[in-house]
């Protein structure tokens, strides 16, 4: 079948993000799904995100004759084929055995940005050189100094030039939908996870080839530090201390662009300009950290508004559809970000899975843009 035929054929039968989700539910064990899918708490702030794009609405203008959306974008001085990119993703190889090669070959195909988490299952030595210049790494920050300037330096050889530093993750936040299912990391083989395994063979075959889901970027340094289990030694060792000083001495030893990811509230905003960000990702790490908060979108304007223009934004958190990524931009955002959808799109359809999420986005937010009777995103932000 050809390309052309191929892709026809895949927006027809799975025409929207949902479709995808539904899909990837099927082939992935329940502890997997519950991992990808779990908010914290009662998961408000989860259905939040979602809910808060309902509420934005646009106004259309007619008449204006043949219309040819351009969604091309400059962000940070790289030319981007379009205006959202791929979000970091932690313990990835859990819900799709070596995703994160998928998603930076996609990246490379559709020229987006791909990010890789601290926490991800490959390393950044394996998936740096498929992403190229298009691979931002995520930063979990390690409480020891000299195992971050490890982990930088080895992210920086391996062709990261642009940095991700999260801040939103204060403490291991609880994620009850996840314990439902019985997650431990690393996966422990019980009777329950035998049986997913065999009613999800692919997921099973493929998991048996790559072996099972390990943190990979840091798990040496775990054994090093003498048979601490991983997941004890991401929980001991990485994040609980950062301070904006952290953030500065960072950003100050990085010699490419840094980027403050999970801010908030505009003062902290402040902060990320007074230390020299390059760029502030508006985002509540997808409803997974703190329930009792306003939904991303929500405070994404009060962000824009106190930045005023200094510092480009980048948001995420919630977003399944084109015309989601259309309202994000039109409140102010500069580049978008997502988490879910593209996870959803591999463990749906494996190797191309993530192309499928980007034809469904940017076709639906193009198709939109002539909906509203534009055609460029410039015009967006002026609506
Ligand atoms: C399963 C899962 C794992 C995540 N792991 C990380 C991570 O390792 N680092 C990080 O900065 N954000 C992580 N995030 C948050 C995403 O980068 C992003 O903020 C979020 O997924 C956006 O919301 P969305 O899923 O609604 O698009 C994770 C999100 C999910 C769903």
């Amino acid at each position: 079948m050809s390309y052309e035929k191929k892709r026809d054929y895949l927006l027809n039968k799975y025409p929207a993000i949902s479709d995808l989700a539904v899909k990837a539910k099927s082939r992935m064990p329940n502890v997997s799904w519950s991992y990808l899918e779990t908010g914290t708490g009662e998961e408000h702030q989860l259905n939040r995100n979602i809910e808060a794009f309902k509420d934005i609405t646009i106004t259309p203008r007619f008449c204006k004759g043949q219309l040819s959306p351009d969604i091309k974008t400059t962000f940070c001085g790289r030319g981007y084929n379009a205006p959202f990119g791929i979000a970091p993703v932690g313990l990835t190889g859990l819900m799709w055995p070596q995703a994160e090669l998928h998603l930076a070959e996609t990246a490379q195909r559709y020229n987006i940005p791909v990010t890789l988490s601290t926490v991800a299952t490959e390393t950044p030595e394996t998936v740096g050189p498929i992403a190229k210049d298009l691979g931002w790494f995520q930063l979990y920050t390690p409480k020891e100094p000299e195992l971050c300037k490890t982990i930088l330096d080895r992210a920086w050889q391996s062709g990261y030039k642009t940095l991700v530093i999260t801040v939103d993750i204060p403490a291991p936040s609880r994620r009850e939908r996840s314990k439902r299912a019985g997650l431990t990391m690393p996966p422990k083989i019980t009777p329950n996870l035998i049986w997913q395994g065999i009613t999800h063979p692919k997921w099973t075959i493929k998991t048996l080839r790559r072996g099972l889901p390990q943190l990979r970027t840091v798990s040496e340094y775990a054994n090093f530090r003498s048979m601490m289990s991983v997941g004890a030694f991401v929980e001991g060792q990485m994040g609980g201390n950062l301070s904006w000083d952290y953030c500065k001495r960072i950003r100050d030893q990085w010699k490419g662009d840094v980027f403050i990811k999970g801010i908030l509230h505009p003062l902290d905003a402040e902060e990320c300009i007074n230390i020299g960000a390059d760029g502030i990702a508006v985002s509540n790490h997808g409803g997974r950290q703190f329930d009792g908060s306003a939904s991303a979108l929500e405070l994404l304007p009060s962000i824009v508004s106190e930045v005023n223009g200094r510092c480009p934004i980048i948001f995420d958190s919630g977003i399944r559809t084109g015309l989601d990524v259309l309202k994000a931009l039109h409140l102010g955002a500069d580049f978008v970000l997502l988490g879910r959808a593209f996870i959803y799109g591999v463990a749906a359809l494996g190797t191309y899975g993530a192309d499928h999420v980007c034809e469904i986005i940017a076709g639906d937010l193009k198709n939109n843009m002539i909906q509203l009777g534009i055609s460029s995103l410039e015009e967006i932000r002026t609506l």
